[in-house]
């Protein structure tokens, strides 16, 4: 009896744990949840591993419990140039062609590593750019590093480590950035430690890619050793929101035991030895296909049997506030007219919307121009202002800046009053490195709306990275004291999914990251 009892609390605690953390804890293993948890217990102030089970289950999980929970039950192995041939594929395969066509573009190339741990992976990615100087020269790439454990990345921004992490490190690692600080304490050089942002990020939450999270058009992402750890349904939406996040011709590595659960139509995979990397093939399918007879590419693995409906974060037409609800009084038939056409447009909008949000980008921007043209036809119609920020936004999504220029900056001529699409706009400046015209588009959209938690967030991101460290911390702090107003489990305007309690967190860590 007392088993039974006890196999129940475990089967809702694992149930609890795989839904908040992703962690899969099946009967075999609940010998690991039970050692997690009875020293999250002793933590959290509970008599026992028991009622610590009871206690979470009884009422809603607290922050402080759950980042109790992840600091006991999530694996911290890792090590500096670990699965060795990944770093080879990365130096010779990738990064030359990837440096010279963000050359081109004069795009910053984006890397990601998606379960940094306590960061050894995206340092040996900083040591591997910082070897091909020779050839690129360009100092401003990005490596945006995320863990769920806040722990994990307090060691991971002090970069000091032991003998132990290094234990795959090559001489030249060693001697180009390490700093030997008495017995078994190294630290990594600190030029490199800057170059990374490291930040708390849950592959659970729906909050990627997205602009807010730094989480977009990335060109390498590392989510290496996590998926394993997941049921076959959240690595496949996990796997599917990372396919999102990769730009064109992006690539992705998982670990050696992972490559099997990558069936993603959109990832091809490429052999070199010693590894199996995955590309983004958007870019190739477009071209029908052509490059695909190339003989280091093979076709997607199999396809999943079950595929997970999609709930991409992505921008959502603000509500508009002339289709207010129809009347049933007869109305003249002009306006008649006038309100099934309004009705026709919402339900294009909502097509193309669902369309963006299943990555159908191609068929979402011929949904929209023909939504836009329709308007235009009409003498003294002006087009639906949604209709240009979702294709601007669909544009950005695709990598297409200039484009997505264009028709943020038409949104906001046709609705000047309209903060969300001064905030699109501000974005893709953002994006294109033009952060004063960002900065004024934000300082725009507050003056439209001075509640608009993300125009805040982001302009404190903007000011920063011009080096004005007072105003970001002034608008951070704007930022945190209307977030605090809000439920925690509101989700934020523009943010395409993302709760206040996941943002009050980032604006935090903002803020004590100063
Ligand atoms: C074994 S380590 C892998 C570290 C590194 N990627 C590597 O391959 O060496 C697994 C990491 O996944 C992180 N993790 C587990 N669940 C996660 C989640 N839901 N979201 C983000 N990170 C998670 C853990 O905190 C841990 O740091």
């Amino acid at each position: 009896m007392a088993q039974n009892i006890e196999n129940n609390l475990f089967a809702r605690l694992s149930e609890l744990i795989q839904k908040k953390i992703g962690l899969f804890f099946p009967k075999e293993r609940w010998h690991d949840l039970e050692r997690g948890v009875r020293a999250a217990a002793l933590e959290l102030g509970f008599e026992d591993t028991t009622s610590c089970i009871q206690g979470l289950l009884g009422s809603p999980v607290t922050k402080v419990q759950l980042d109790t929970l992840v600091a006991h039950l999530t694996v911290g192995e890792t090590f500096f140039l670990r699965d060795e041939s990944h770093f080879n594929a990365l130096q010779h395969q990738i990064l030359p062609g990837l440096f010279e066509k963000c050359l081109k573009k004069g795009q910053a190339p984006r890397f990601w590593s998606a379960a940094c741990c306590t960061g050894e992976e995206p340092y040996t990615i900083a040591m591997i750019i910082d070897r091909m100087k020779p050839f690129w020269t360009q100092k401003d790439y990005s490596i945006l590093a995320t863990d769920i454990n806040s722990r994990f990345l307090e060691k991971a921004r002090k970069g000091i480590y032991t003998n132990w992490s290094l234990r795959n490190a090559p001489n030249w690692m060693v001697e180009k950035y390490f700093t030997v600080h008495g017995n078994n304490r190294f630290e990594v050089e600190k030029g490199l430690q800057k170059s990374i942002r490291f930040t708390n990020l849950n592959l659970v939450d729906p909050v990627y890619p997205s602009a807010v999270t730094h989480t977009e058009q990335v060109n390498v992402v590392f989510c290496r050793n996590v998926l394993m750890y997941f049921n076959q349904t959240l690595r496949e939406t996990v796997i599917e929101r990372l396919s999102w996040a990769l730009a064109d011709d992006g690539w992705l590595f998982v670990g050696p035991s992972e490559a099997a659960f990558v069936n993603h139509p959109n990832l091809g995979h490429t052999r070199y030895p010693g590894a199996i990397i995955f590309q983004k093939q958007a870019a190739k399918n477009k071209v029908q296909g052509a490059d695909l007879d190339n003989s280091s590419w093979a076709a997607p693995l199999p396809a999943s049997q079950e595929k997970p409906r999609s709930s991409l974060p992505t921008w959502r037409p603000m509500p508009r506030p002339e289709t207010s609800p129809v009347t049933k009084a007869v109305r003249p038939a002009e306006t008649r007219d006038r309100s099934m056409e309004l009705c026709s447009t919402d339900q294009m909008l909502e097509k193309a919307l669902e369309l963006v949000e299943s990555g159908k980008y191609n068929e979402a921007t011929e949904c929209l121009l023909d939504l836009i043209s329709r308007a235009d036809t009409r003498a003294g119609m002006t087009p639906d202002s949604r209709a240009m920020a979702l294709l601007a936004r669909t544009y950005a999504n695709m990598g297409k800046l200039e484009e997505a220029r264009k028709w943020g900056g038409k949104a906001v001529e046709a609705d000047k009053l309209n903060p969300g699409h001064r905030y699109l706009l501000a974005t893709v400046y953002e994006e294109l490195g033009d952060a004063v015209k960002a900065a004024d588009l934000l300082q725009a959209s507050l003056f439209l709306d001075s509640r608009f938690v993300l125009a805040h967030f982001t302009l404190g991101n903007t000011v920063k990275k011009q080096g004005k460290s007072n105003d970001a911390r002034r608008h951070f702090k704007n930022a945190l004291s209307l977030l605090l107003d809000l439920d925690t489990d509101a989700v934020i305007p523009h943010s395409g999914g993302m709760t206040a309690g996941r943002l009050t967190e980032i604006v935090r860590s903002m803020i004590l990251g100063d």
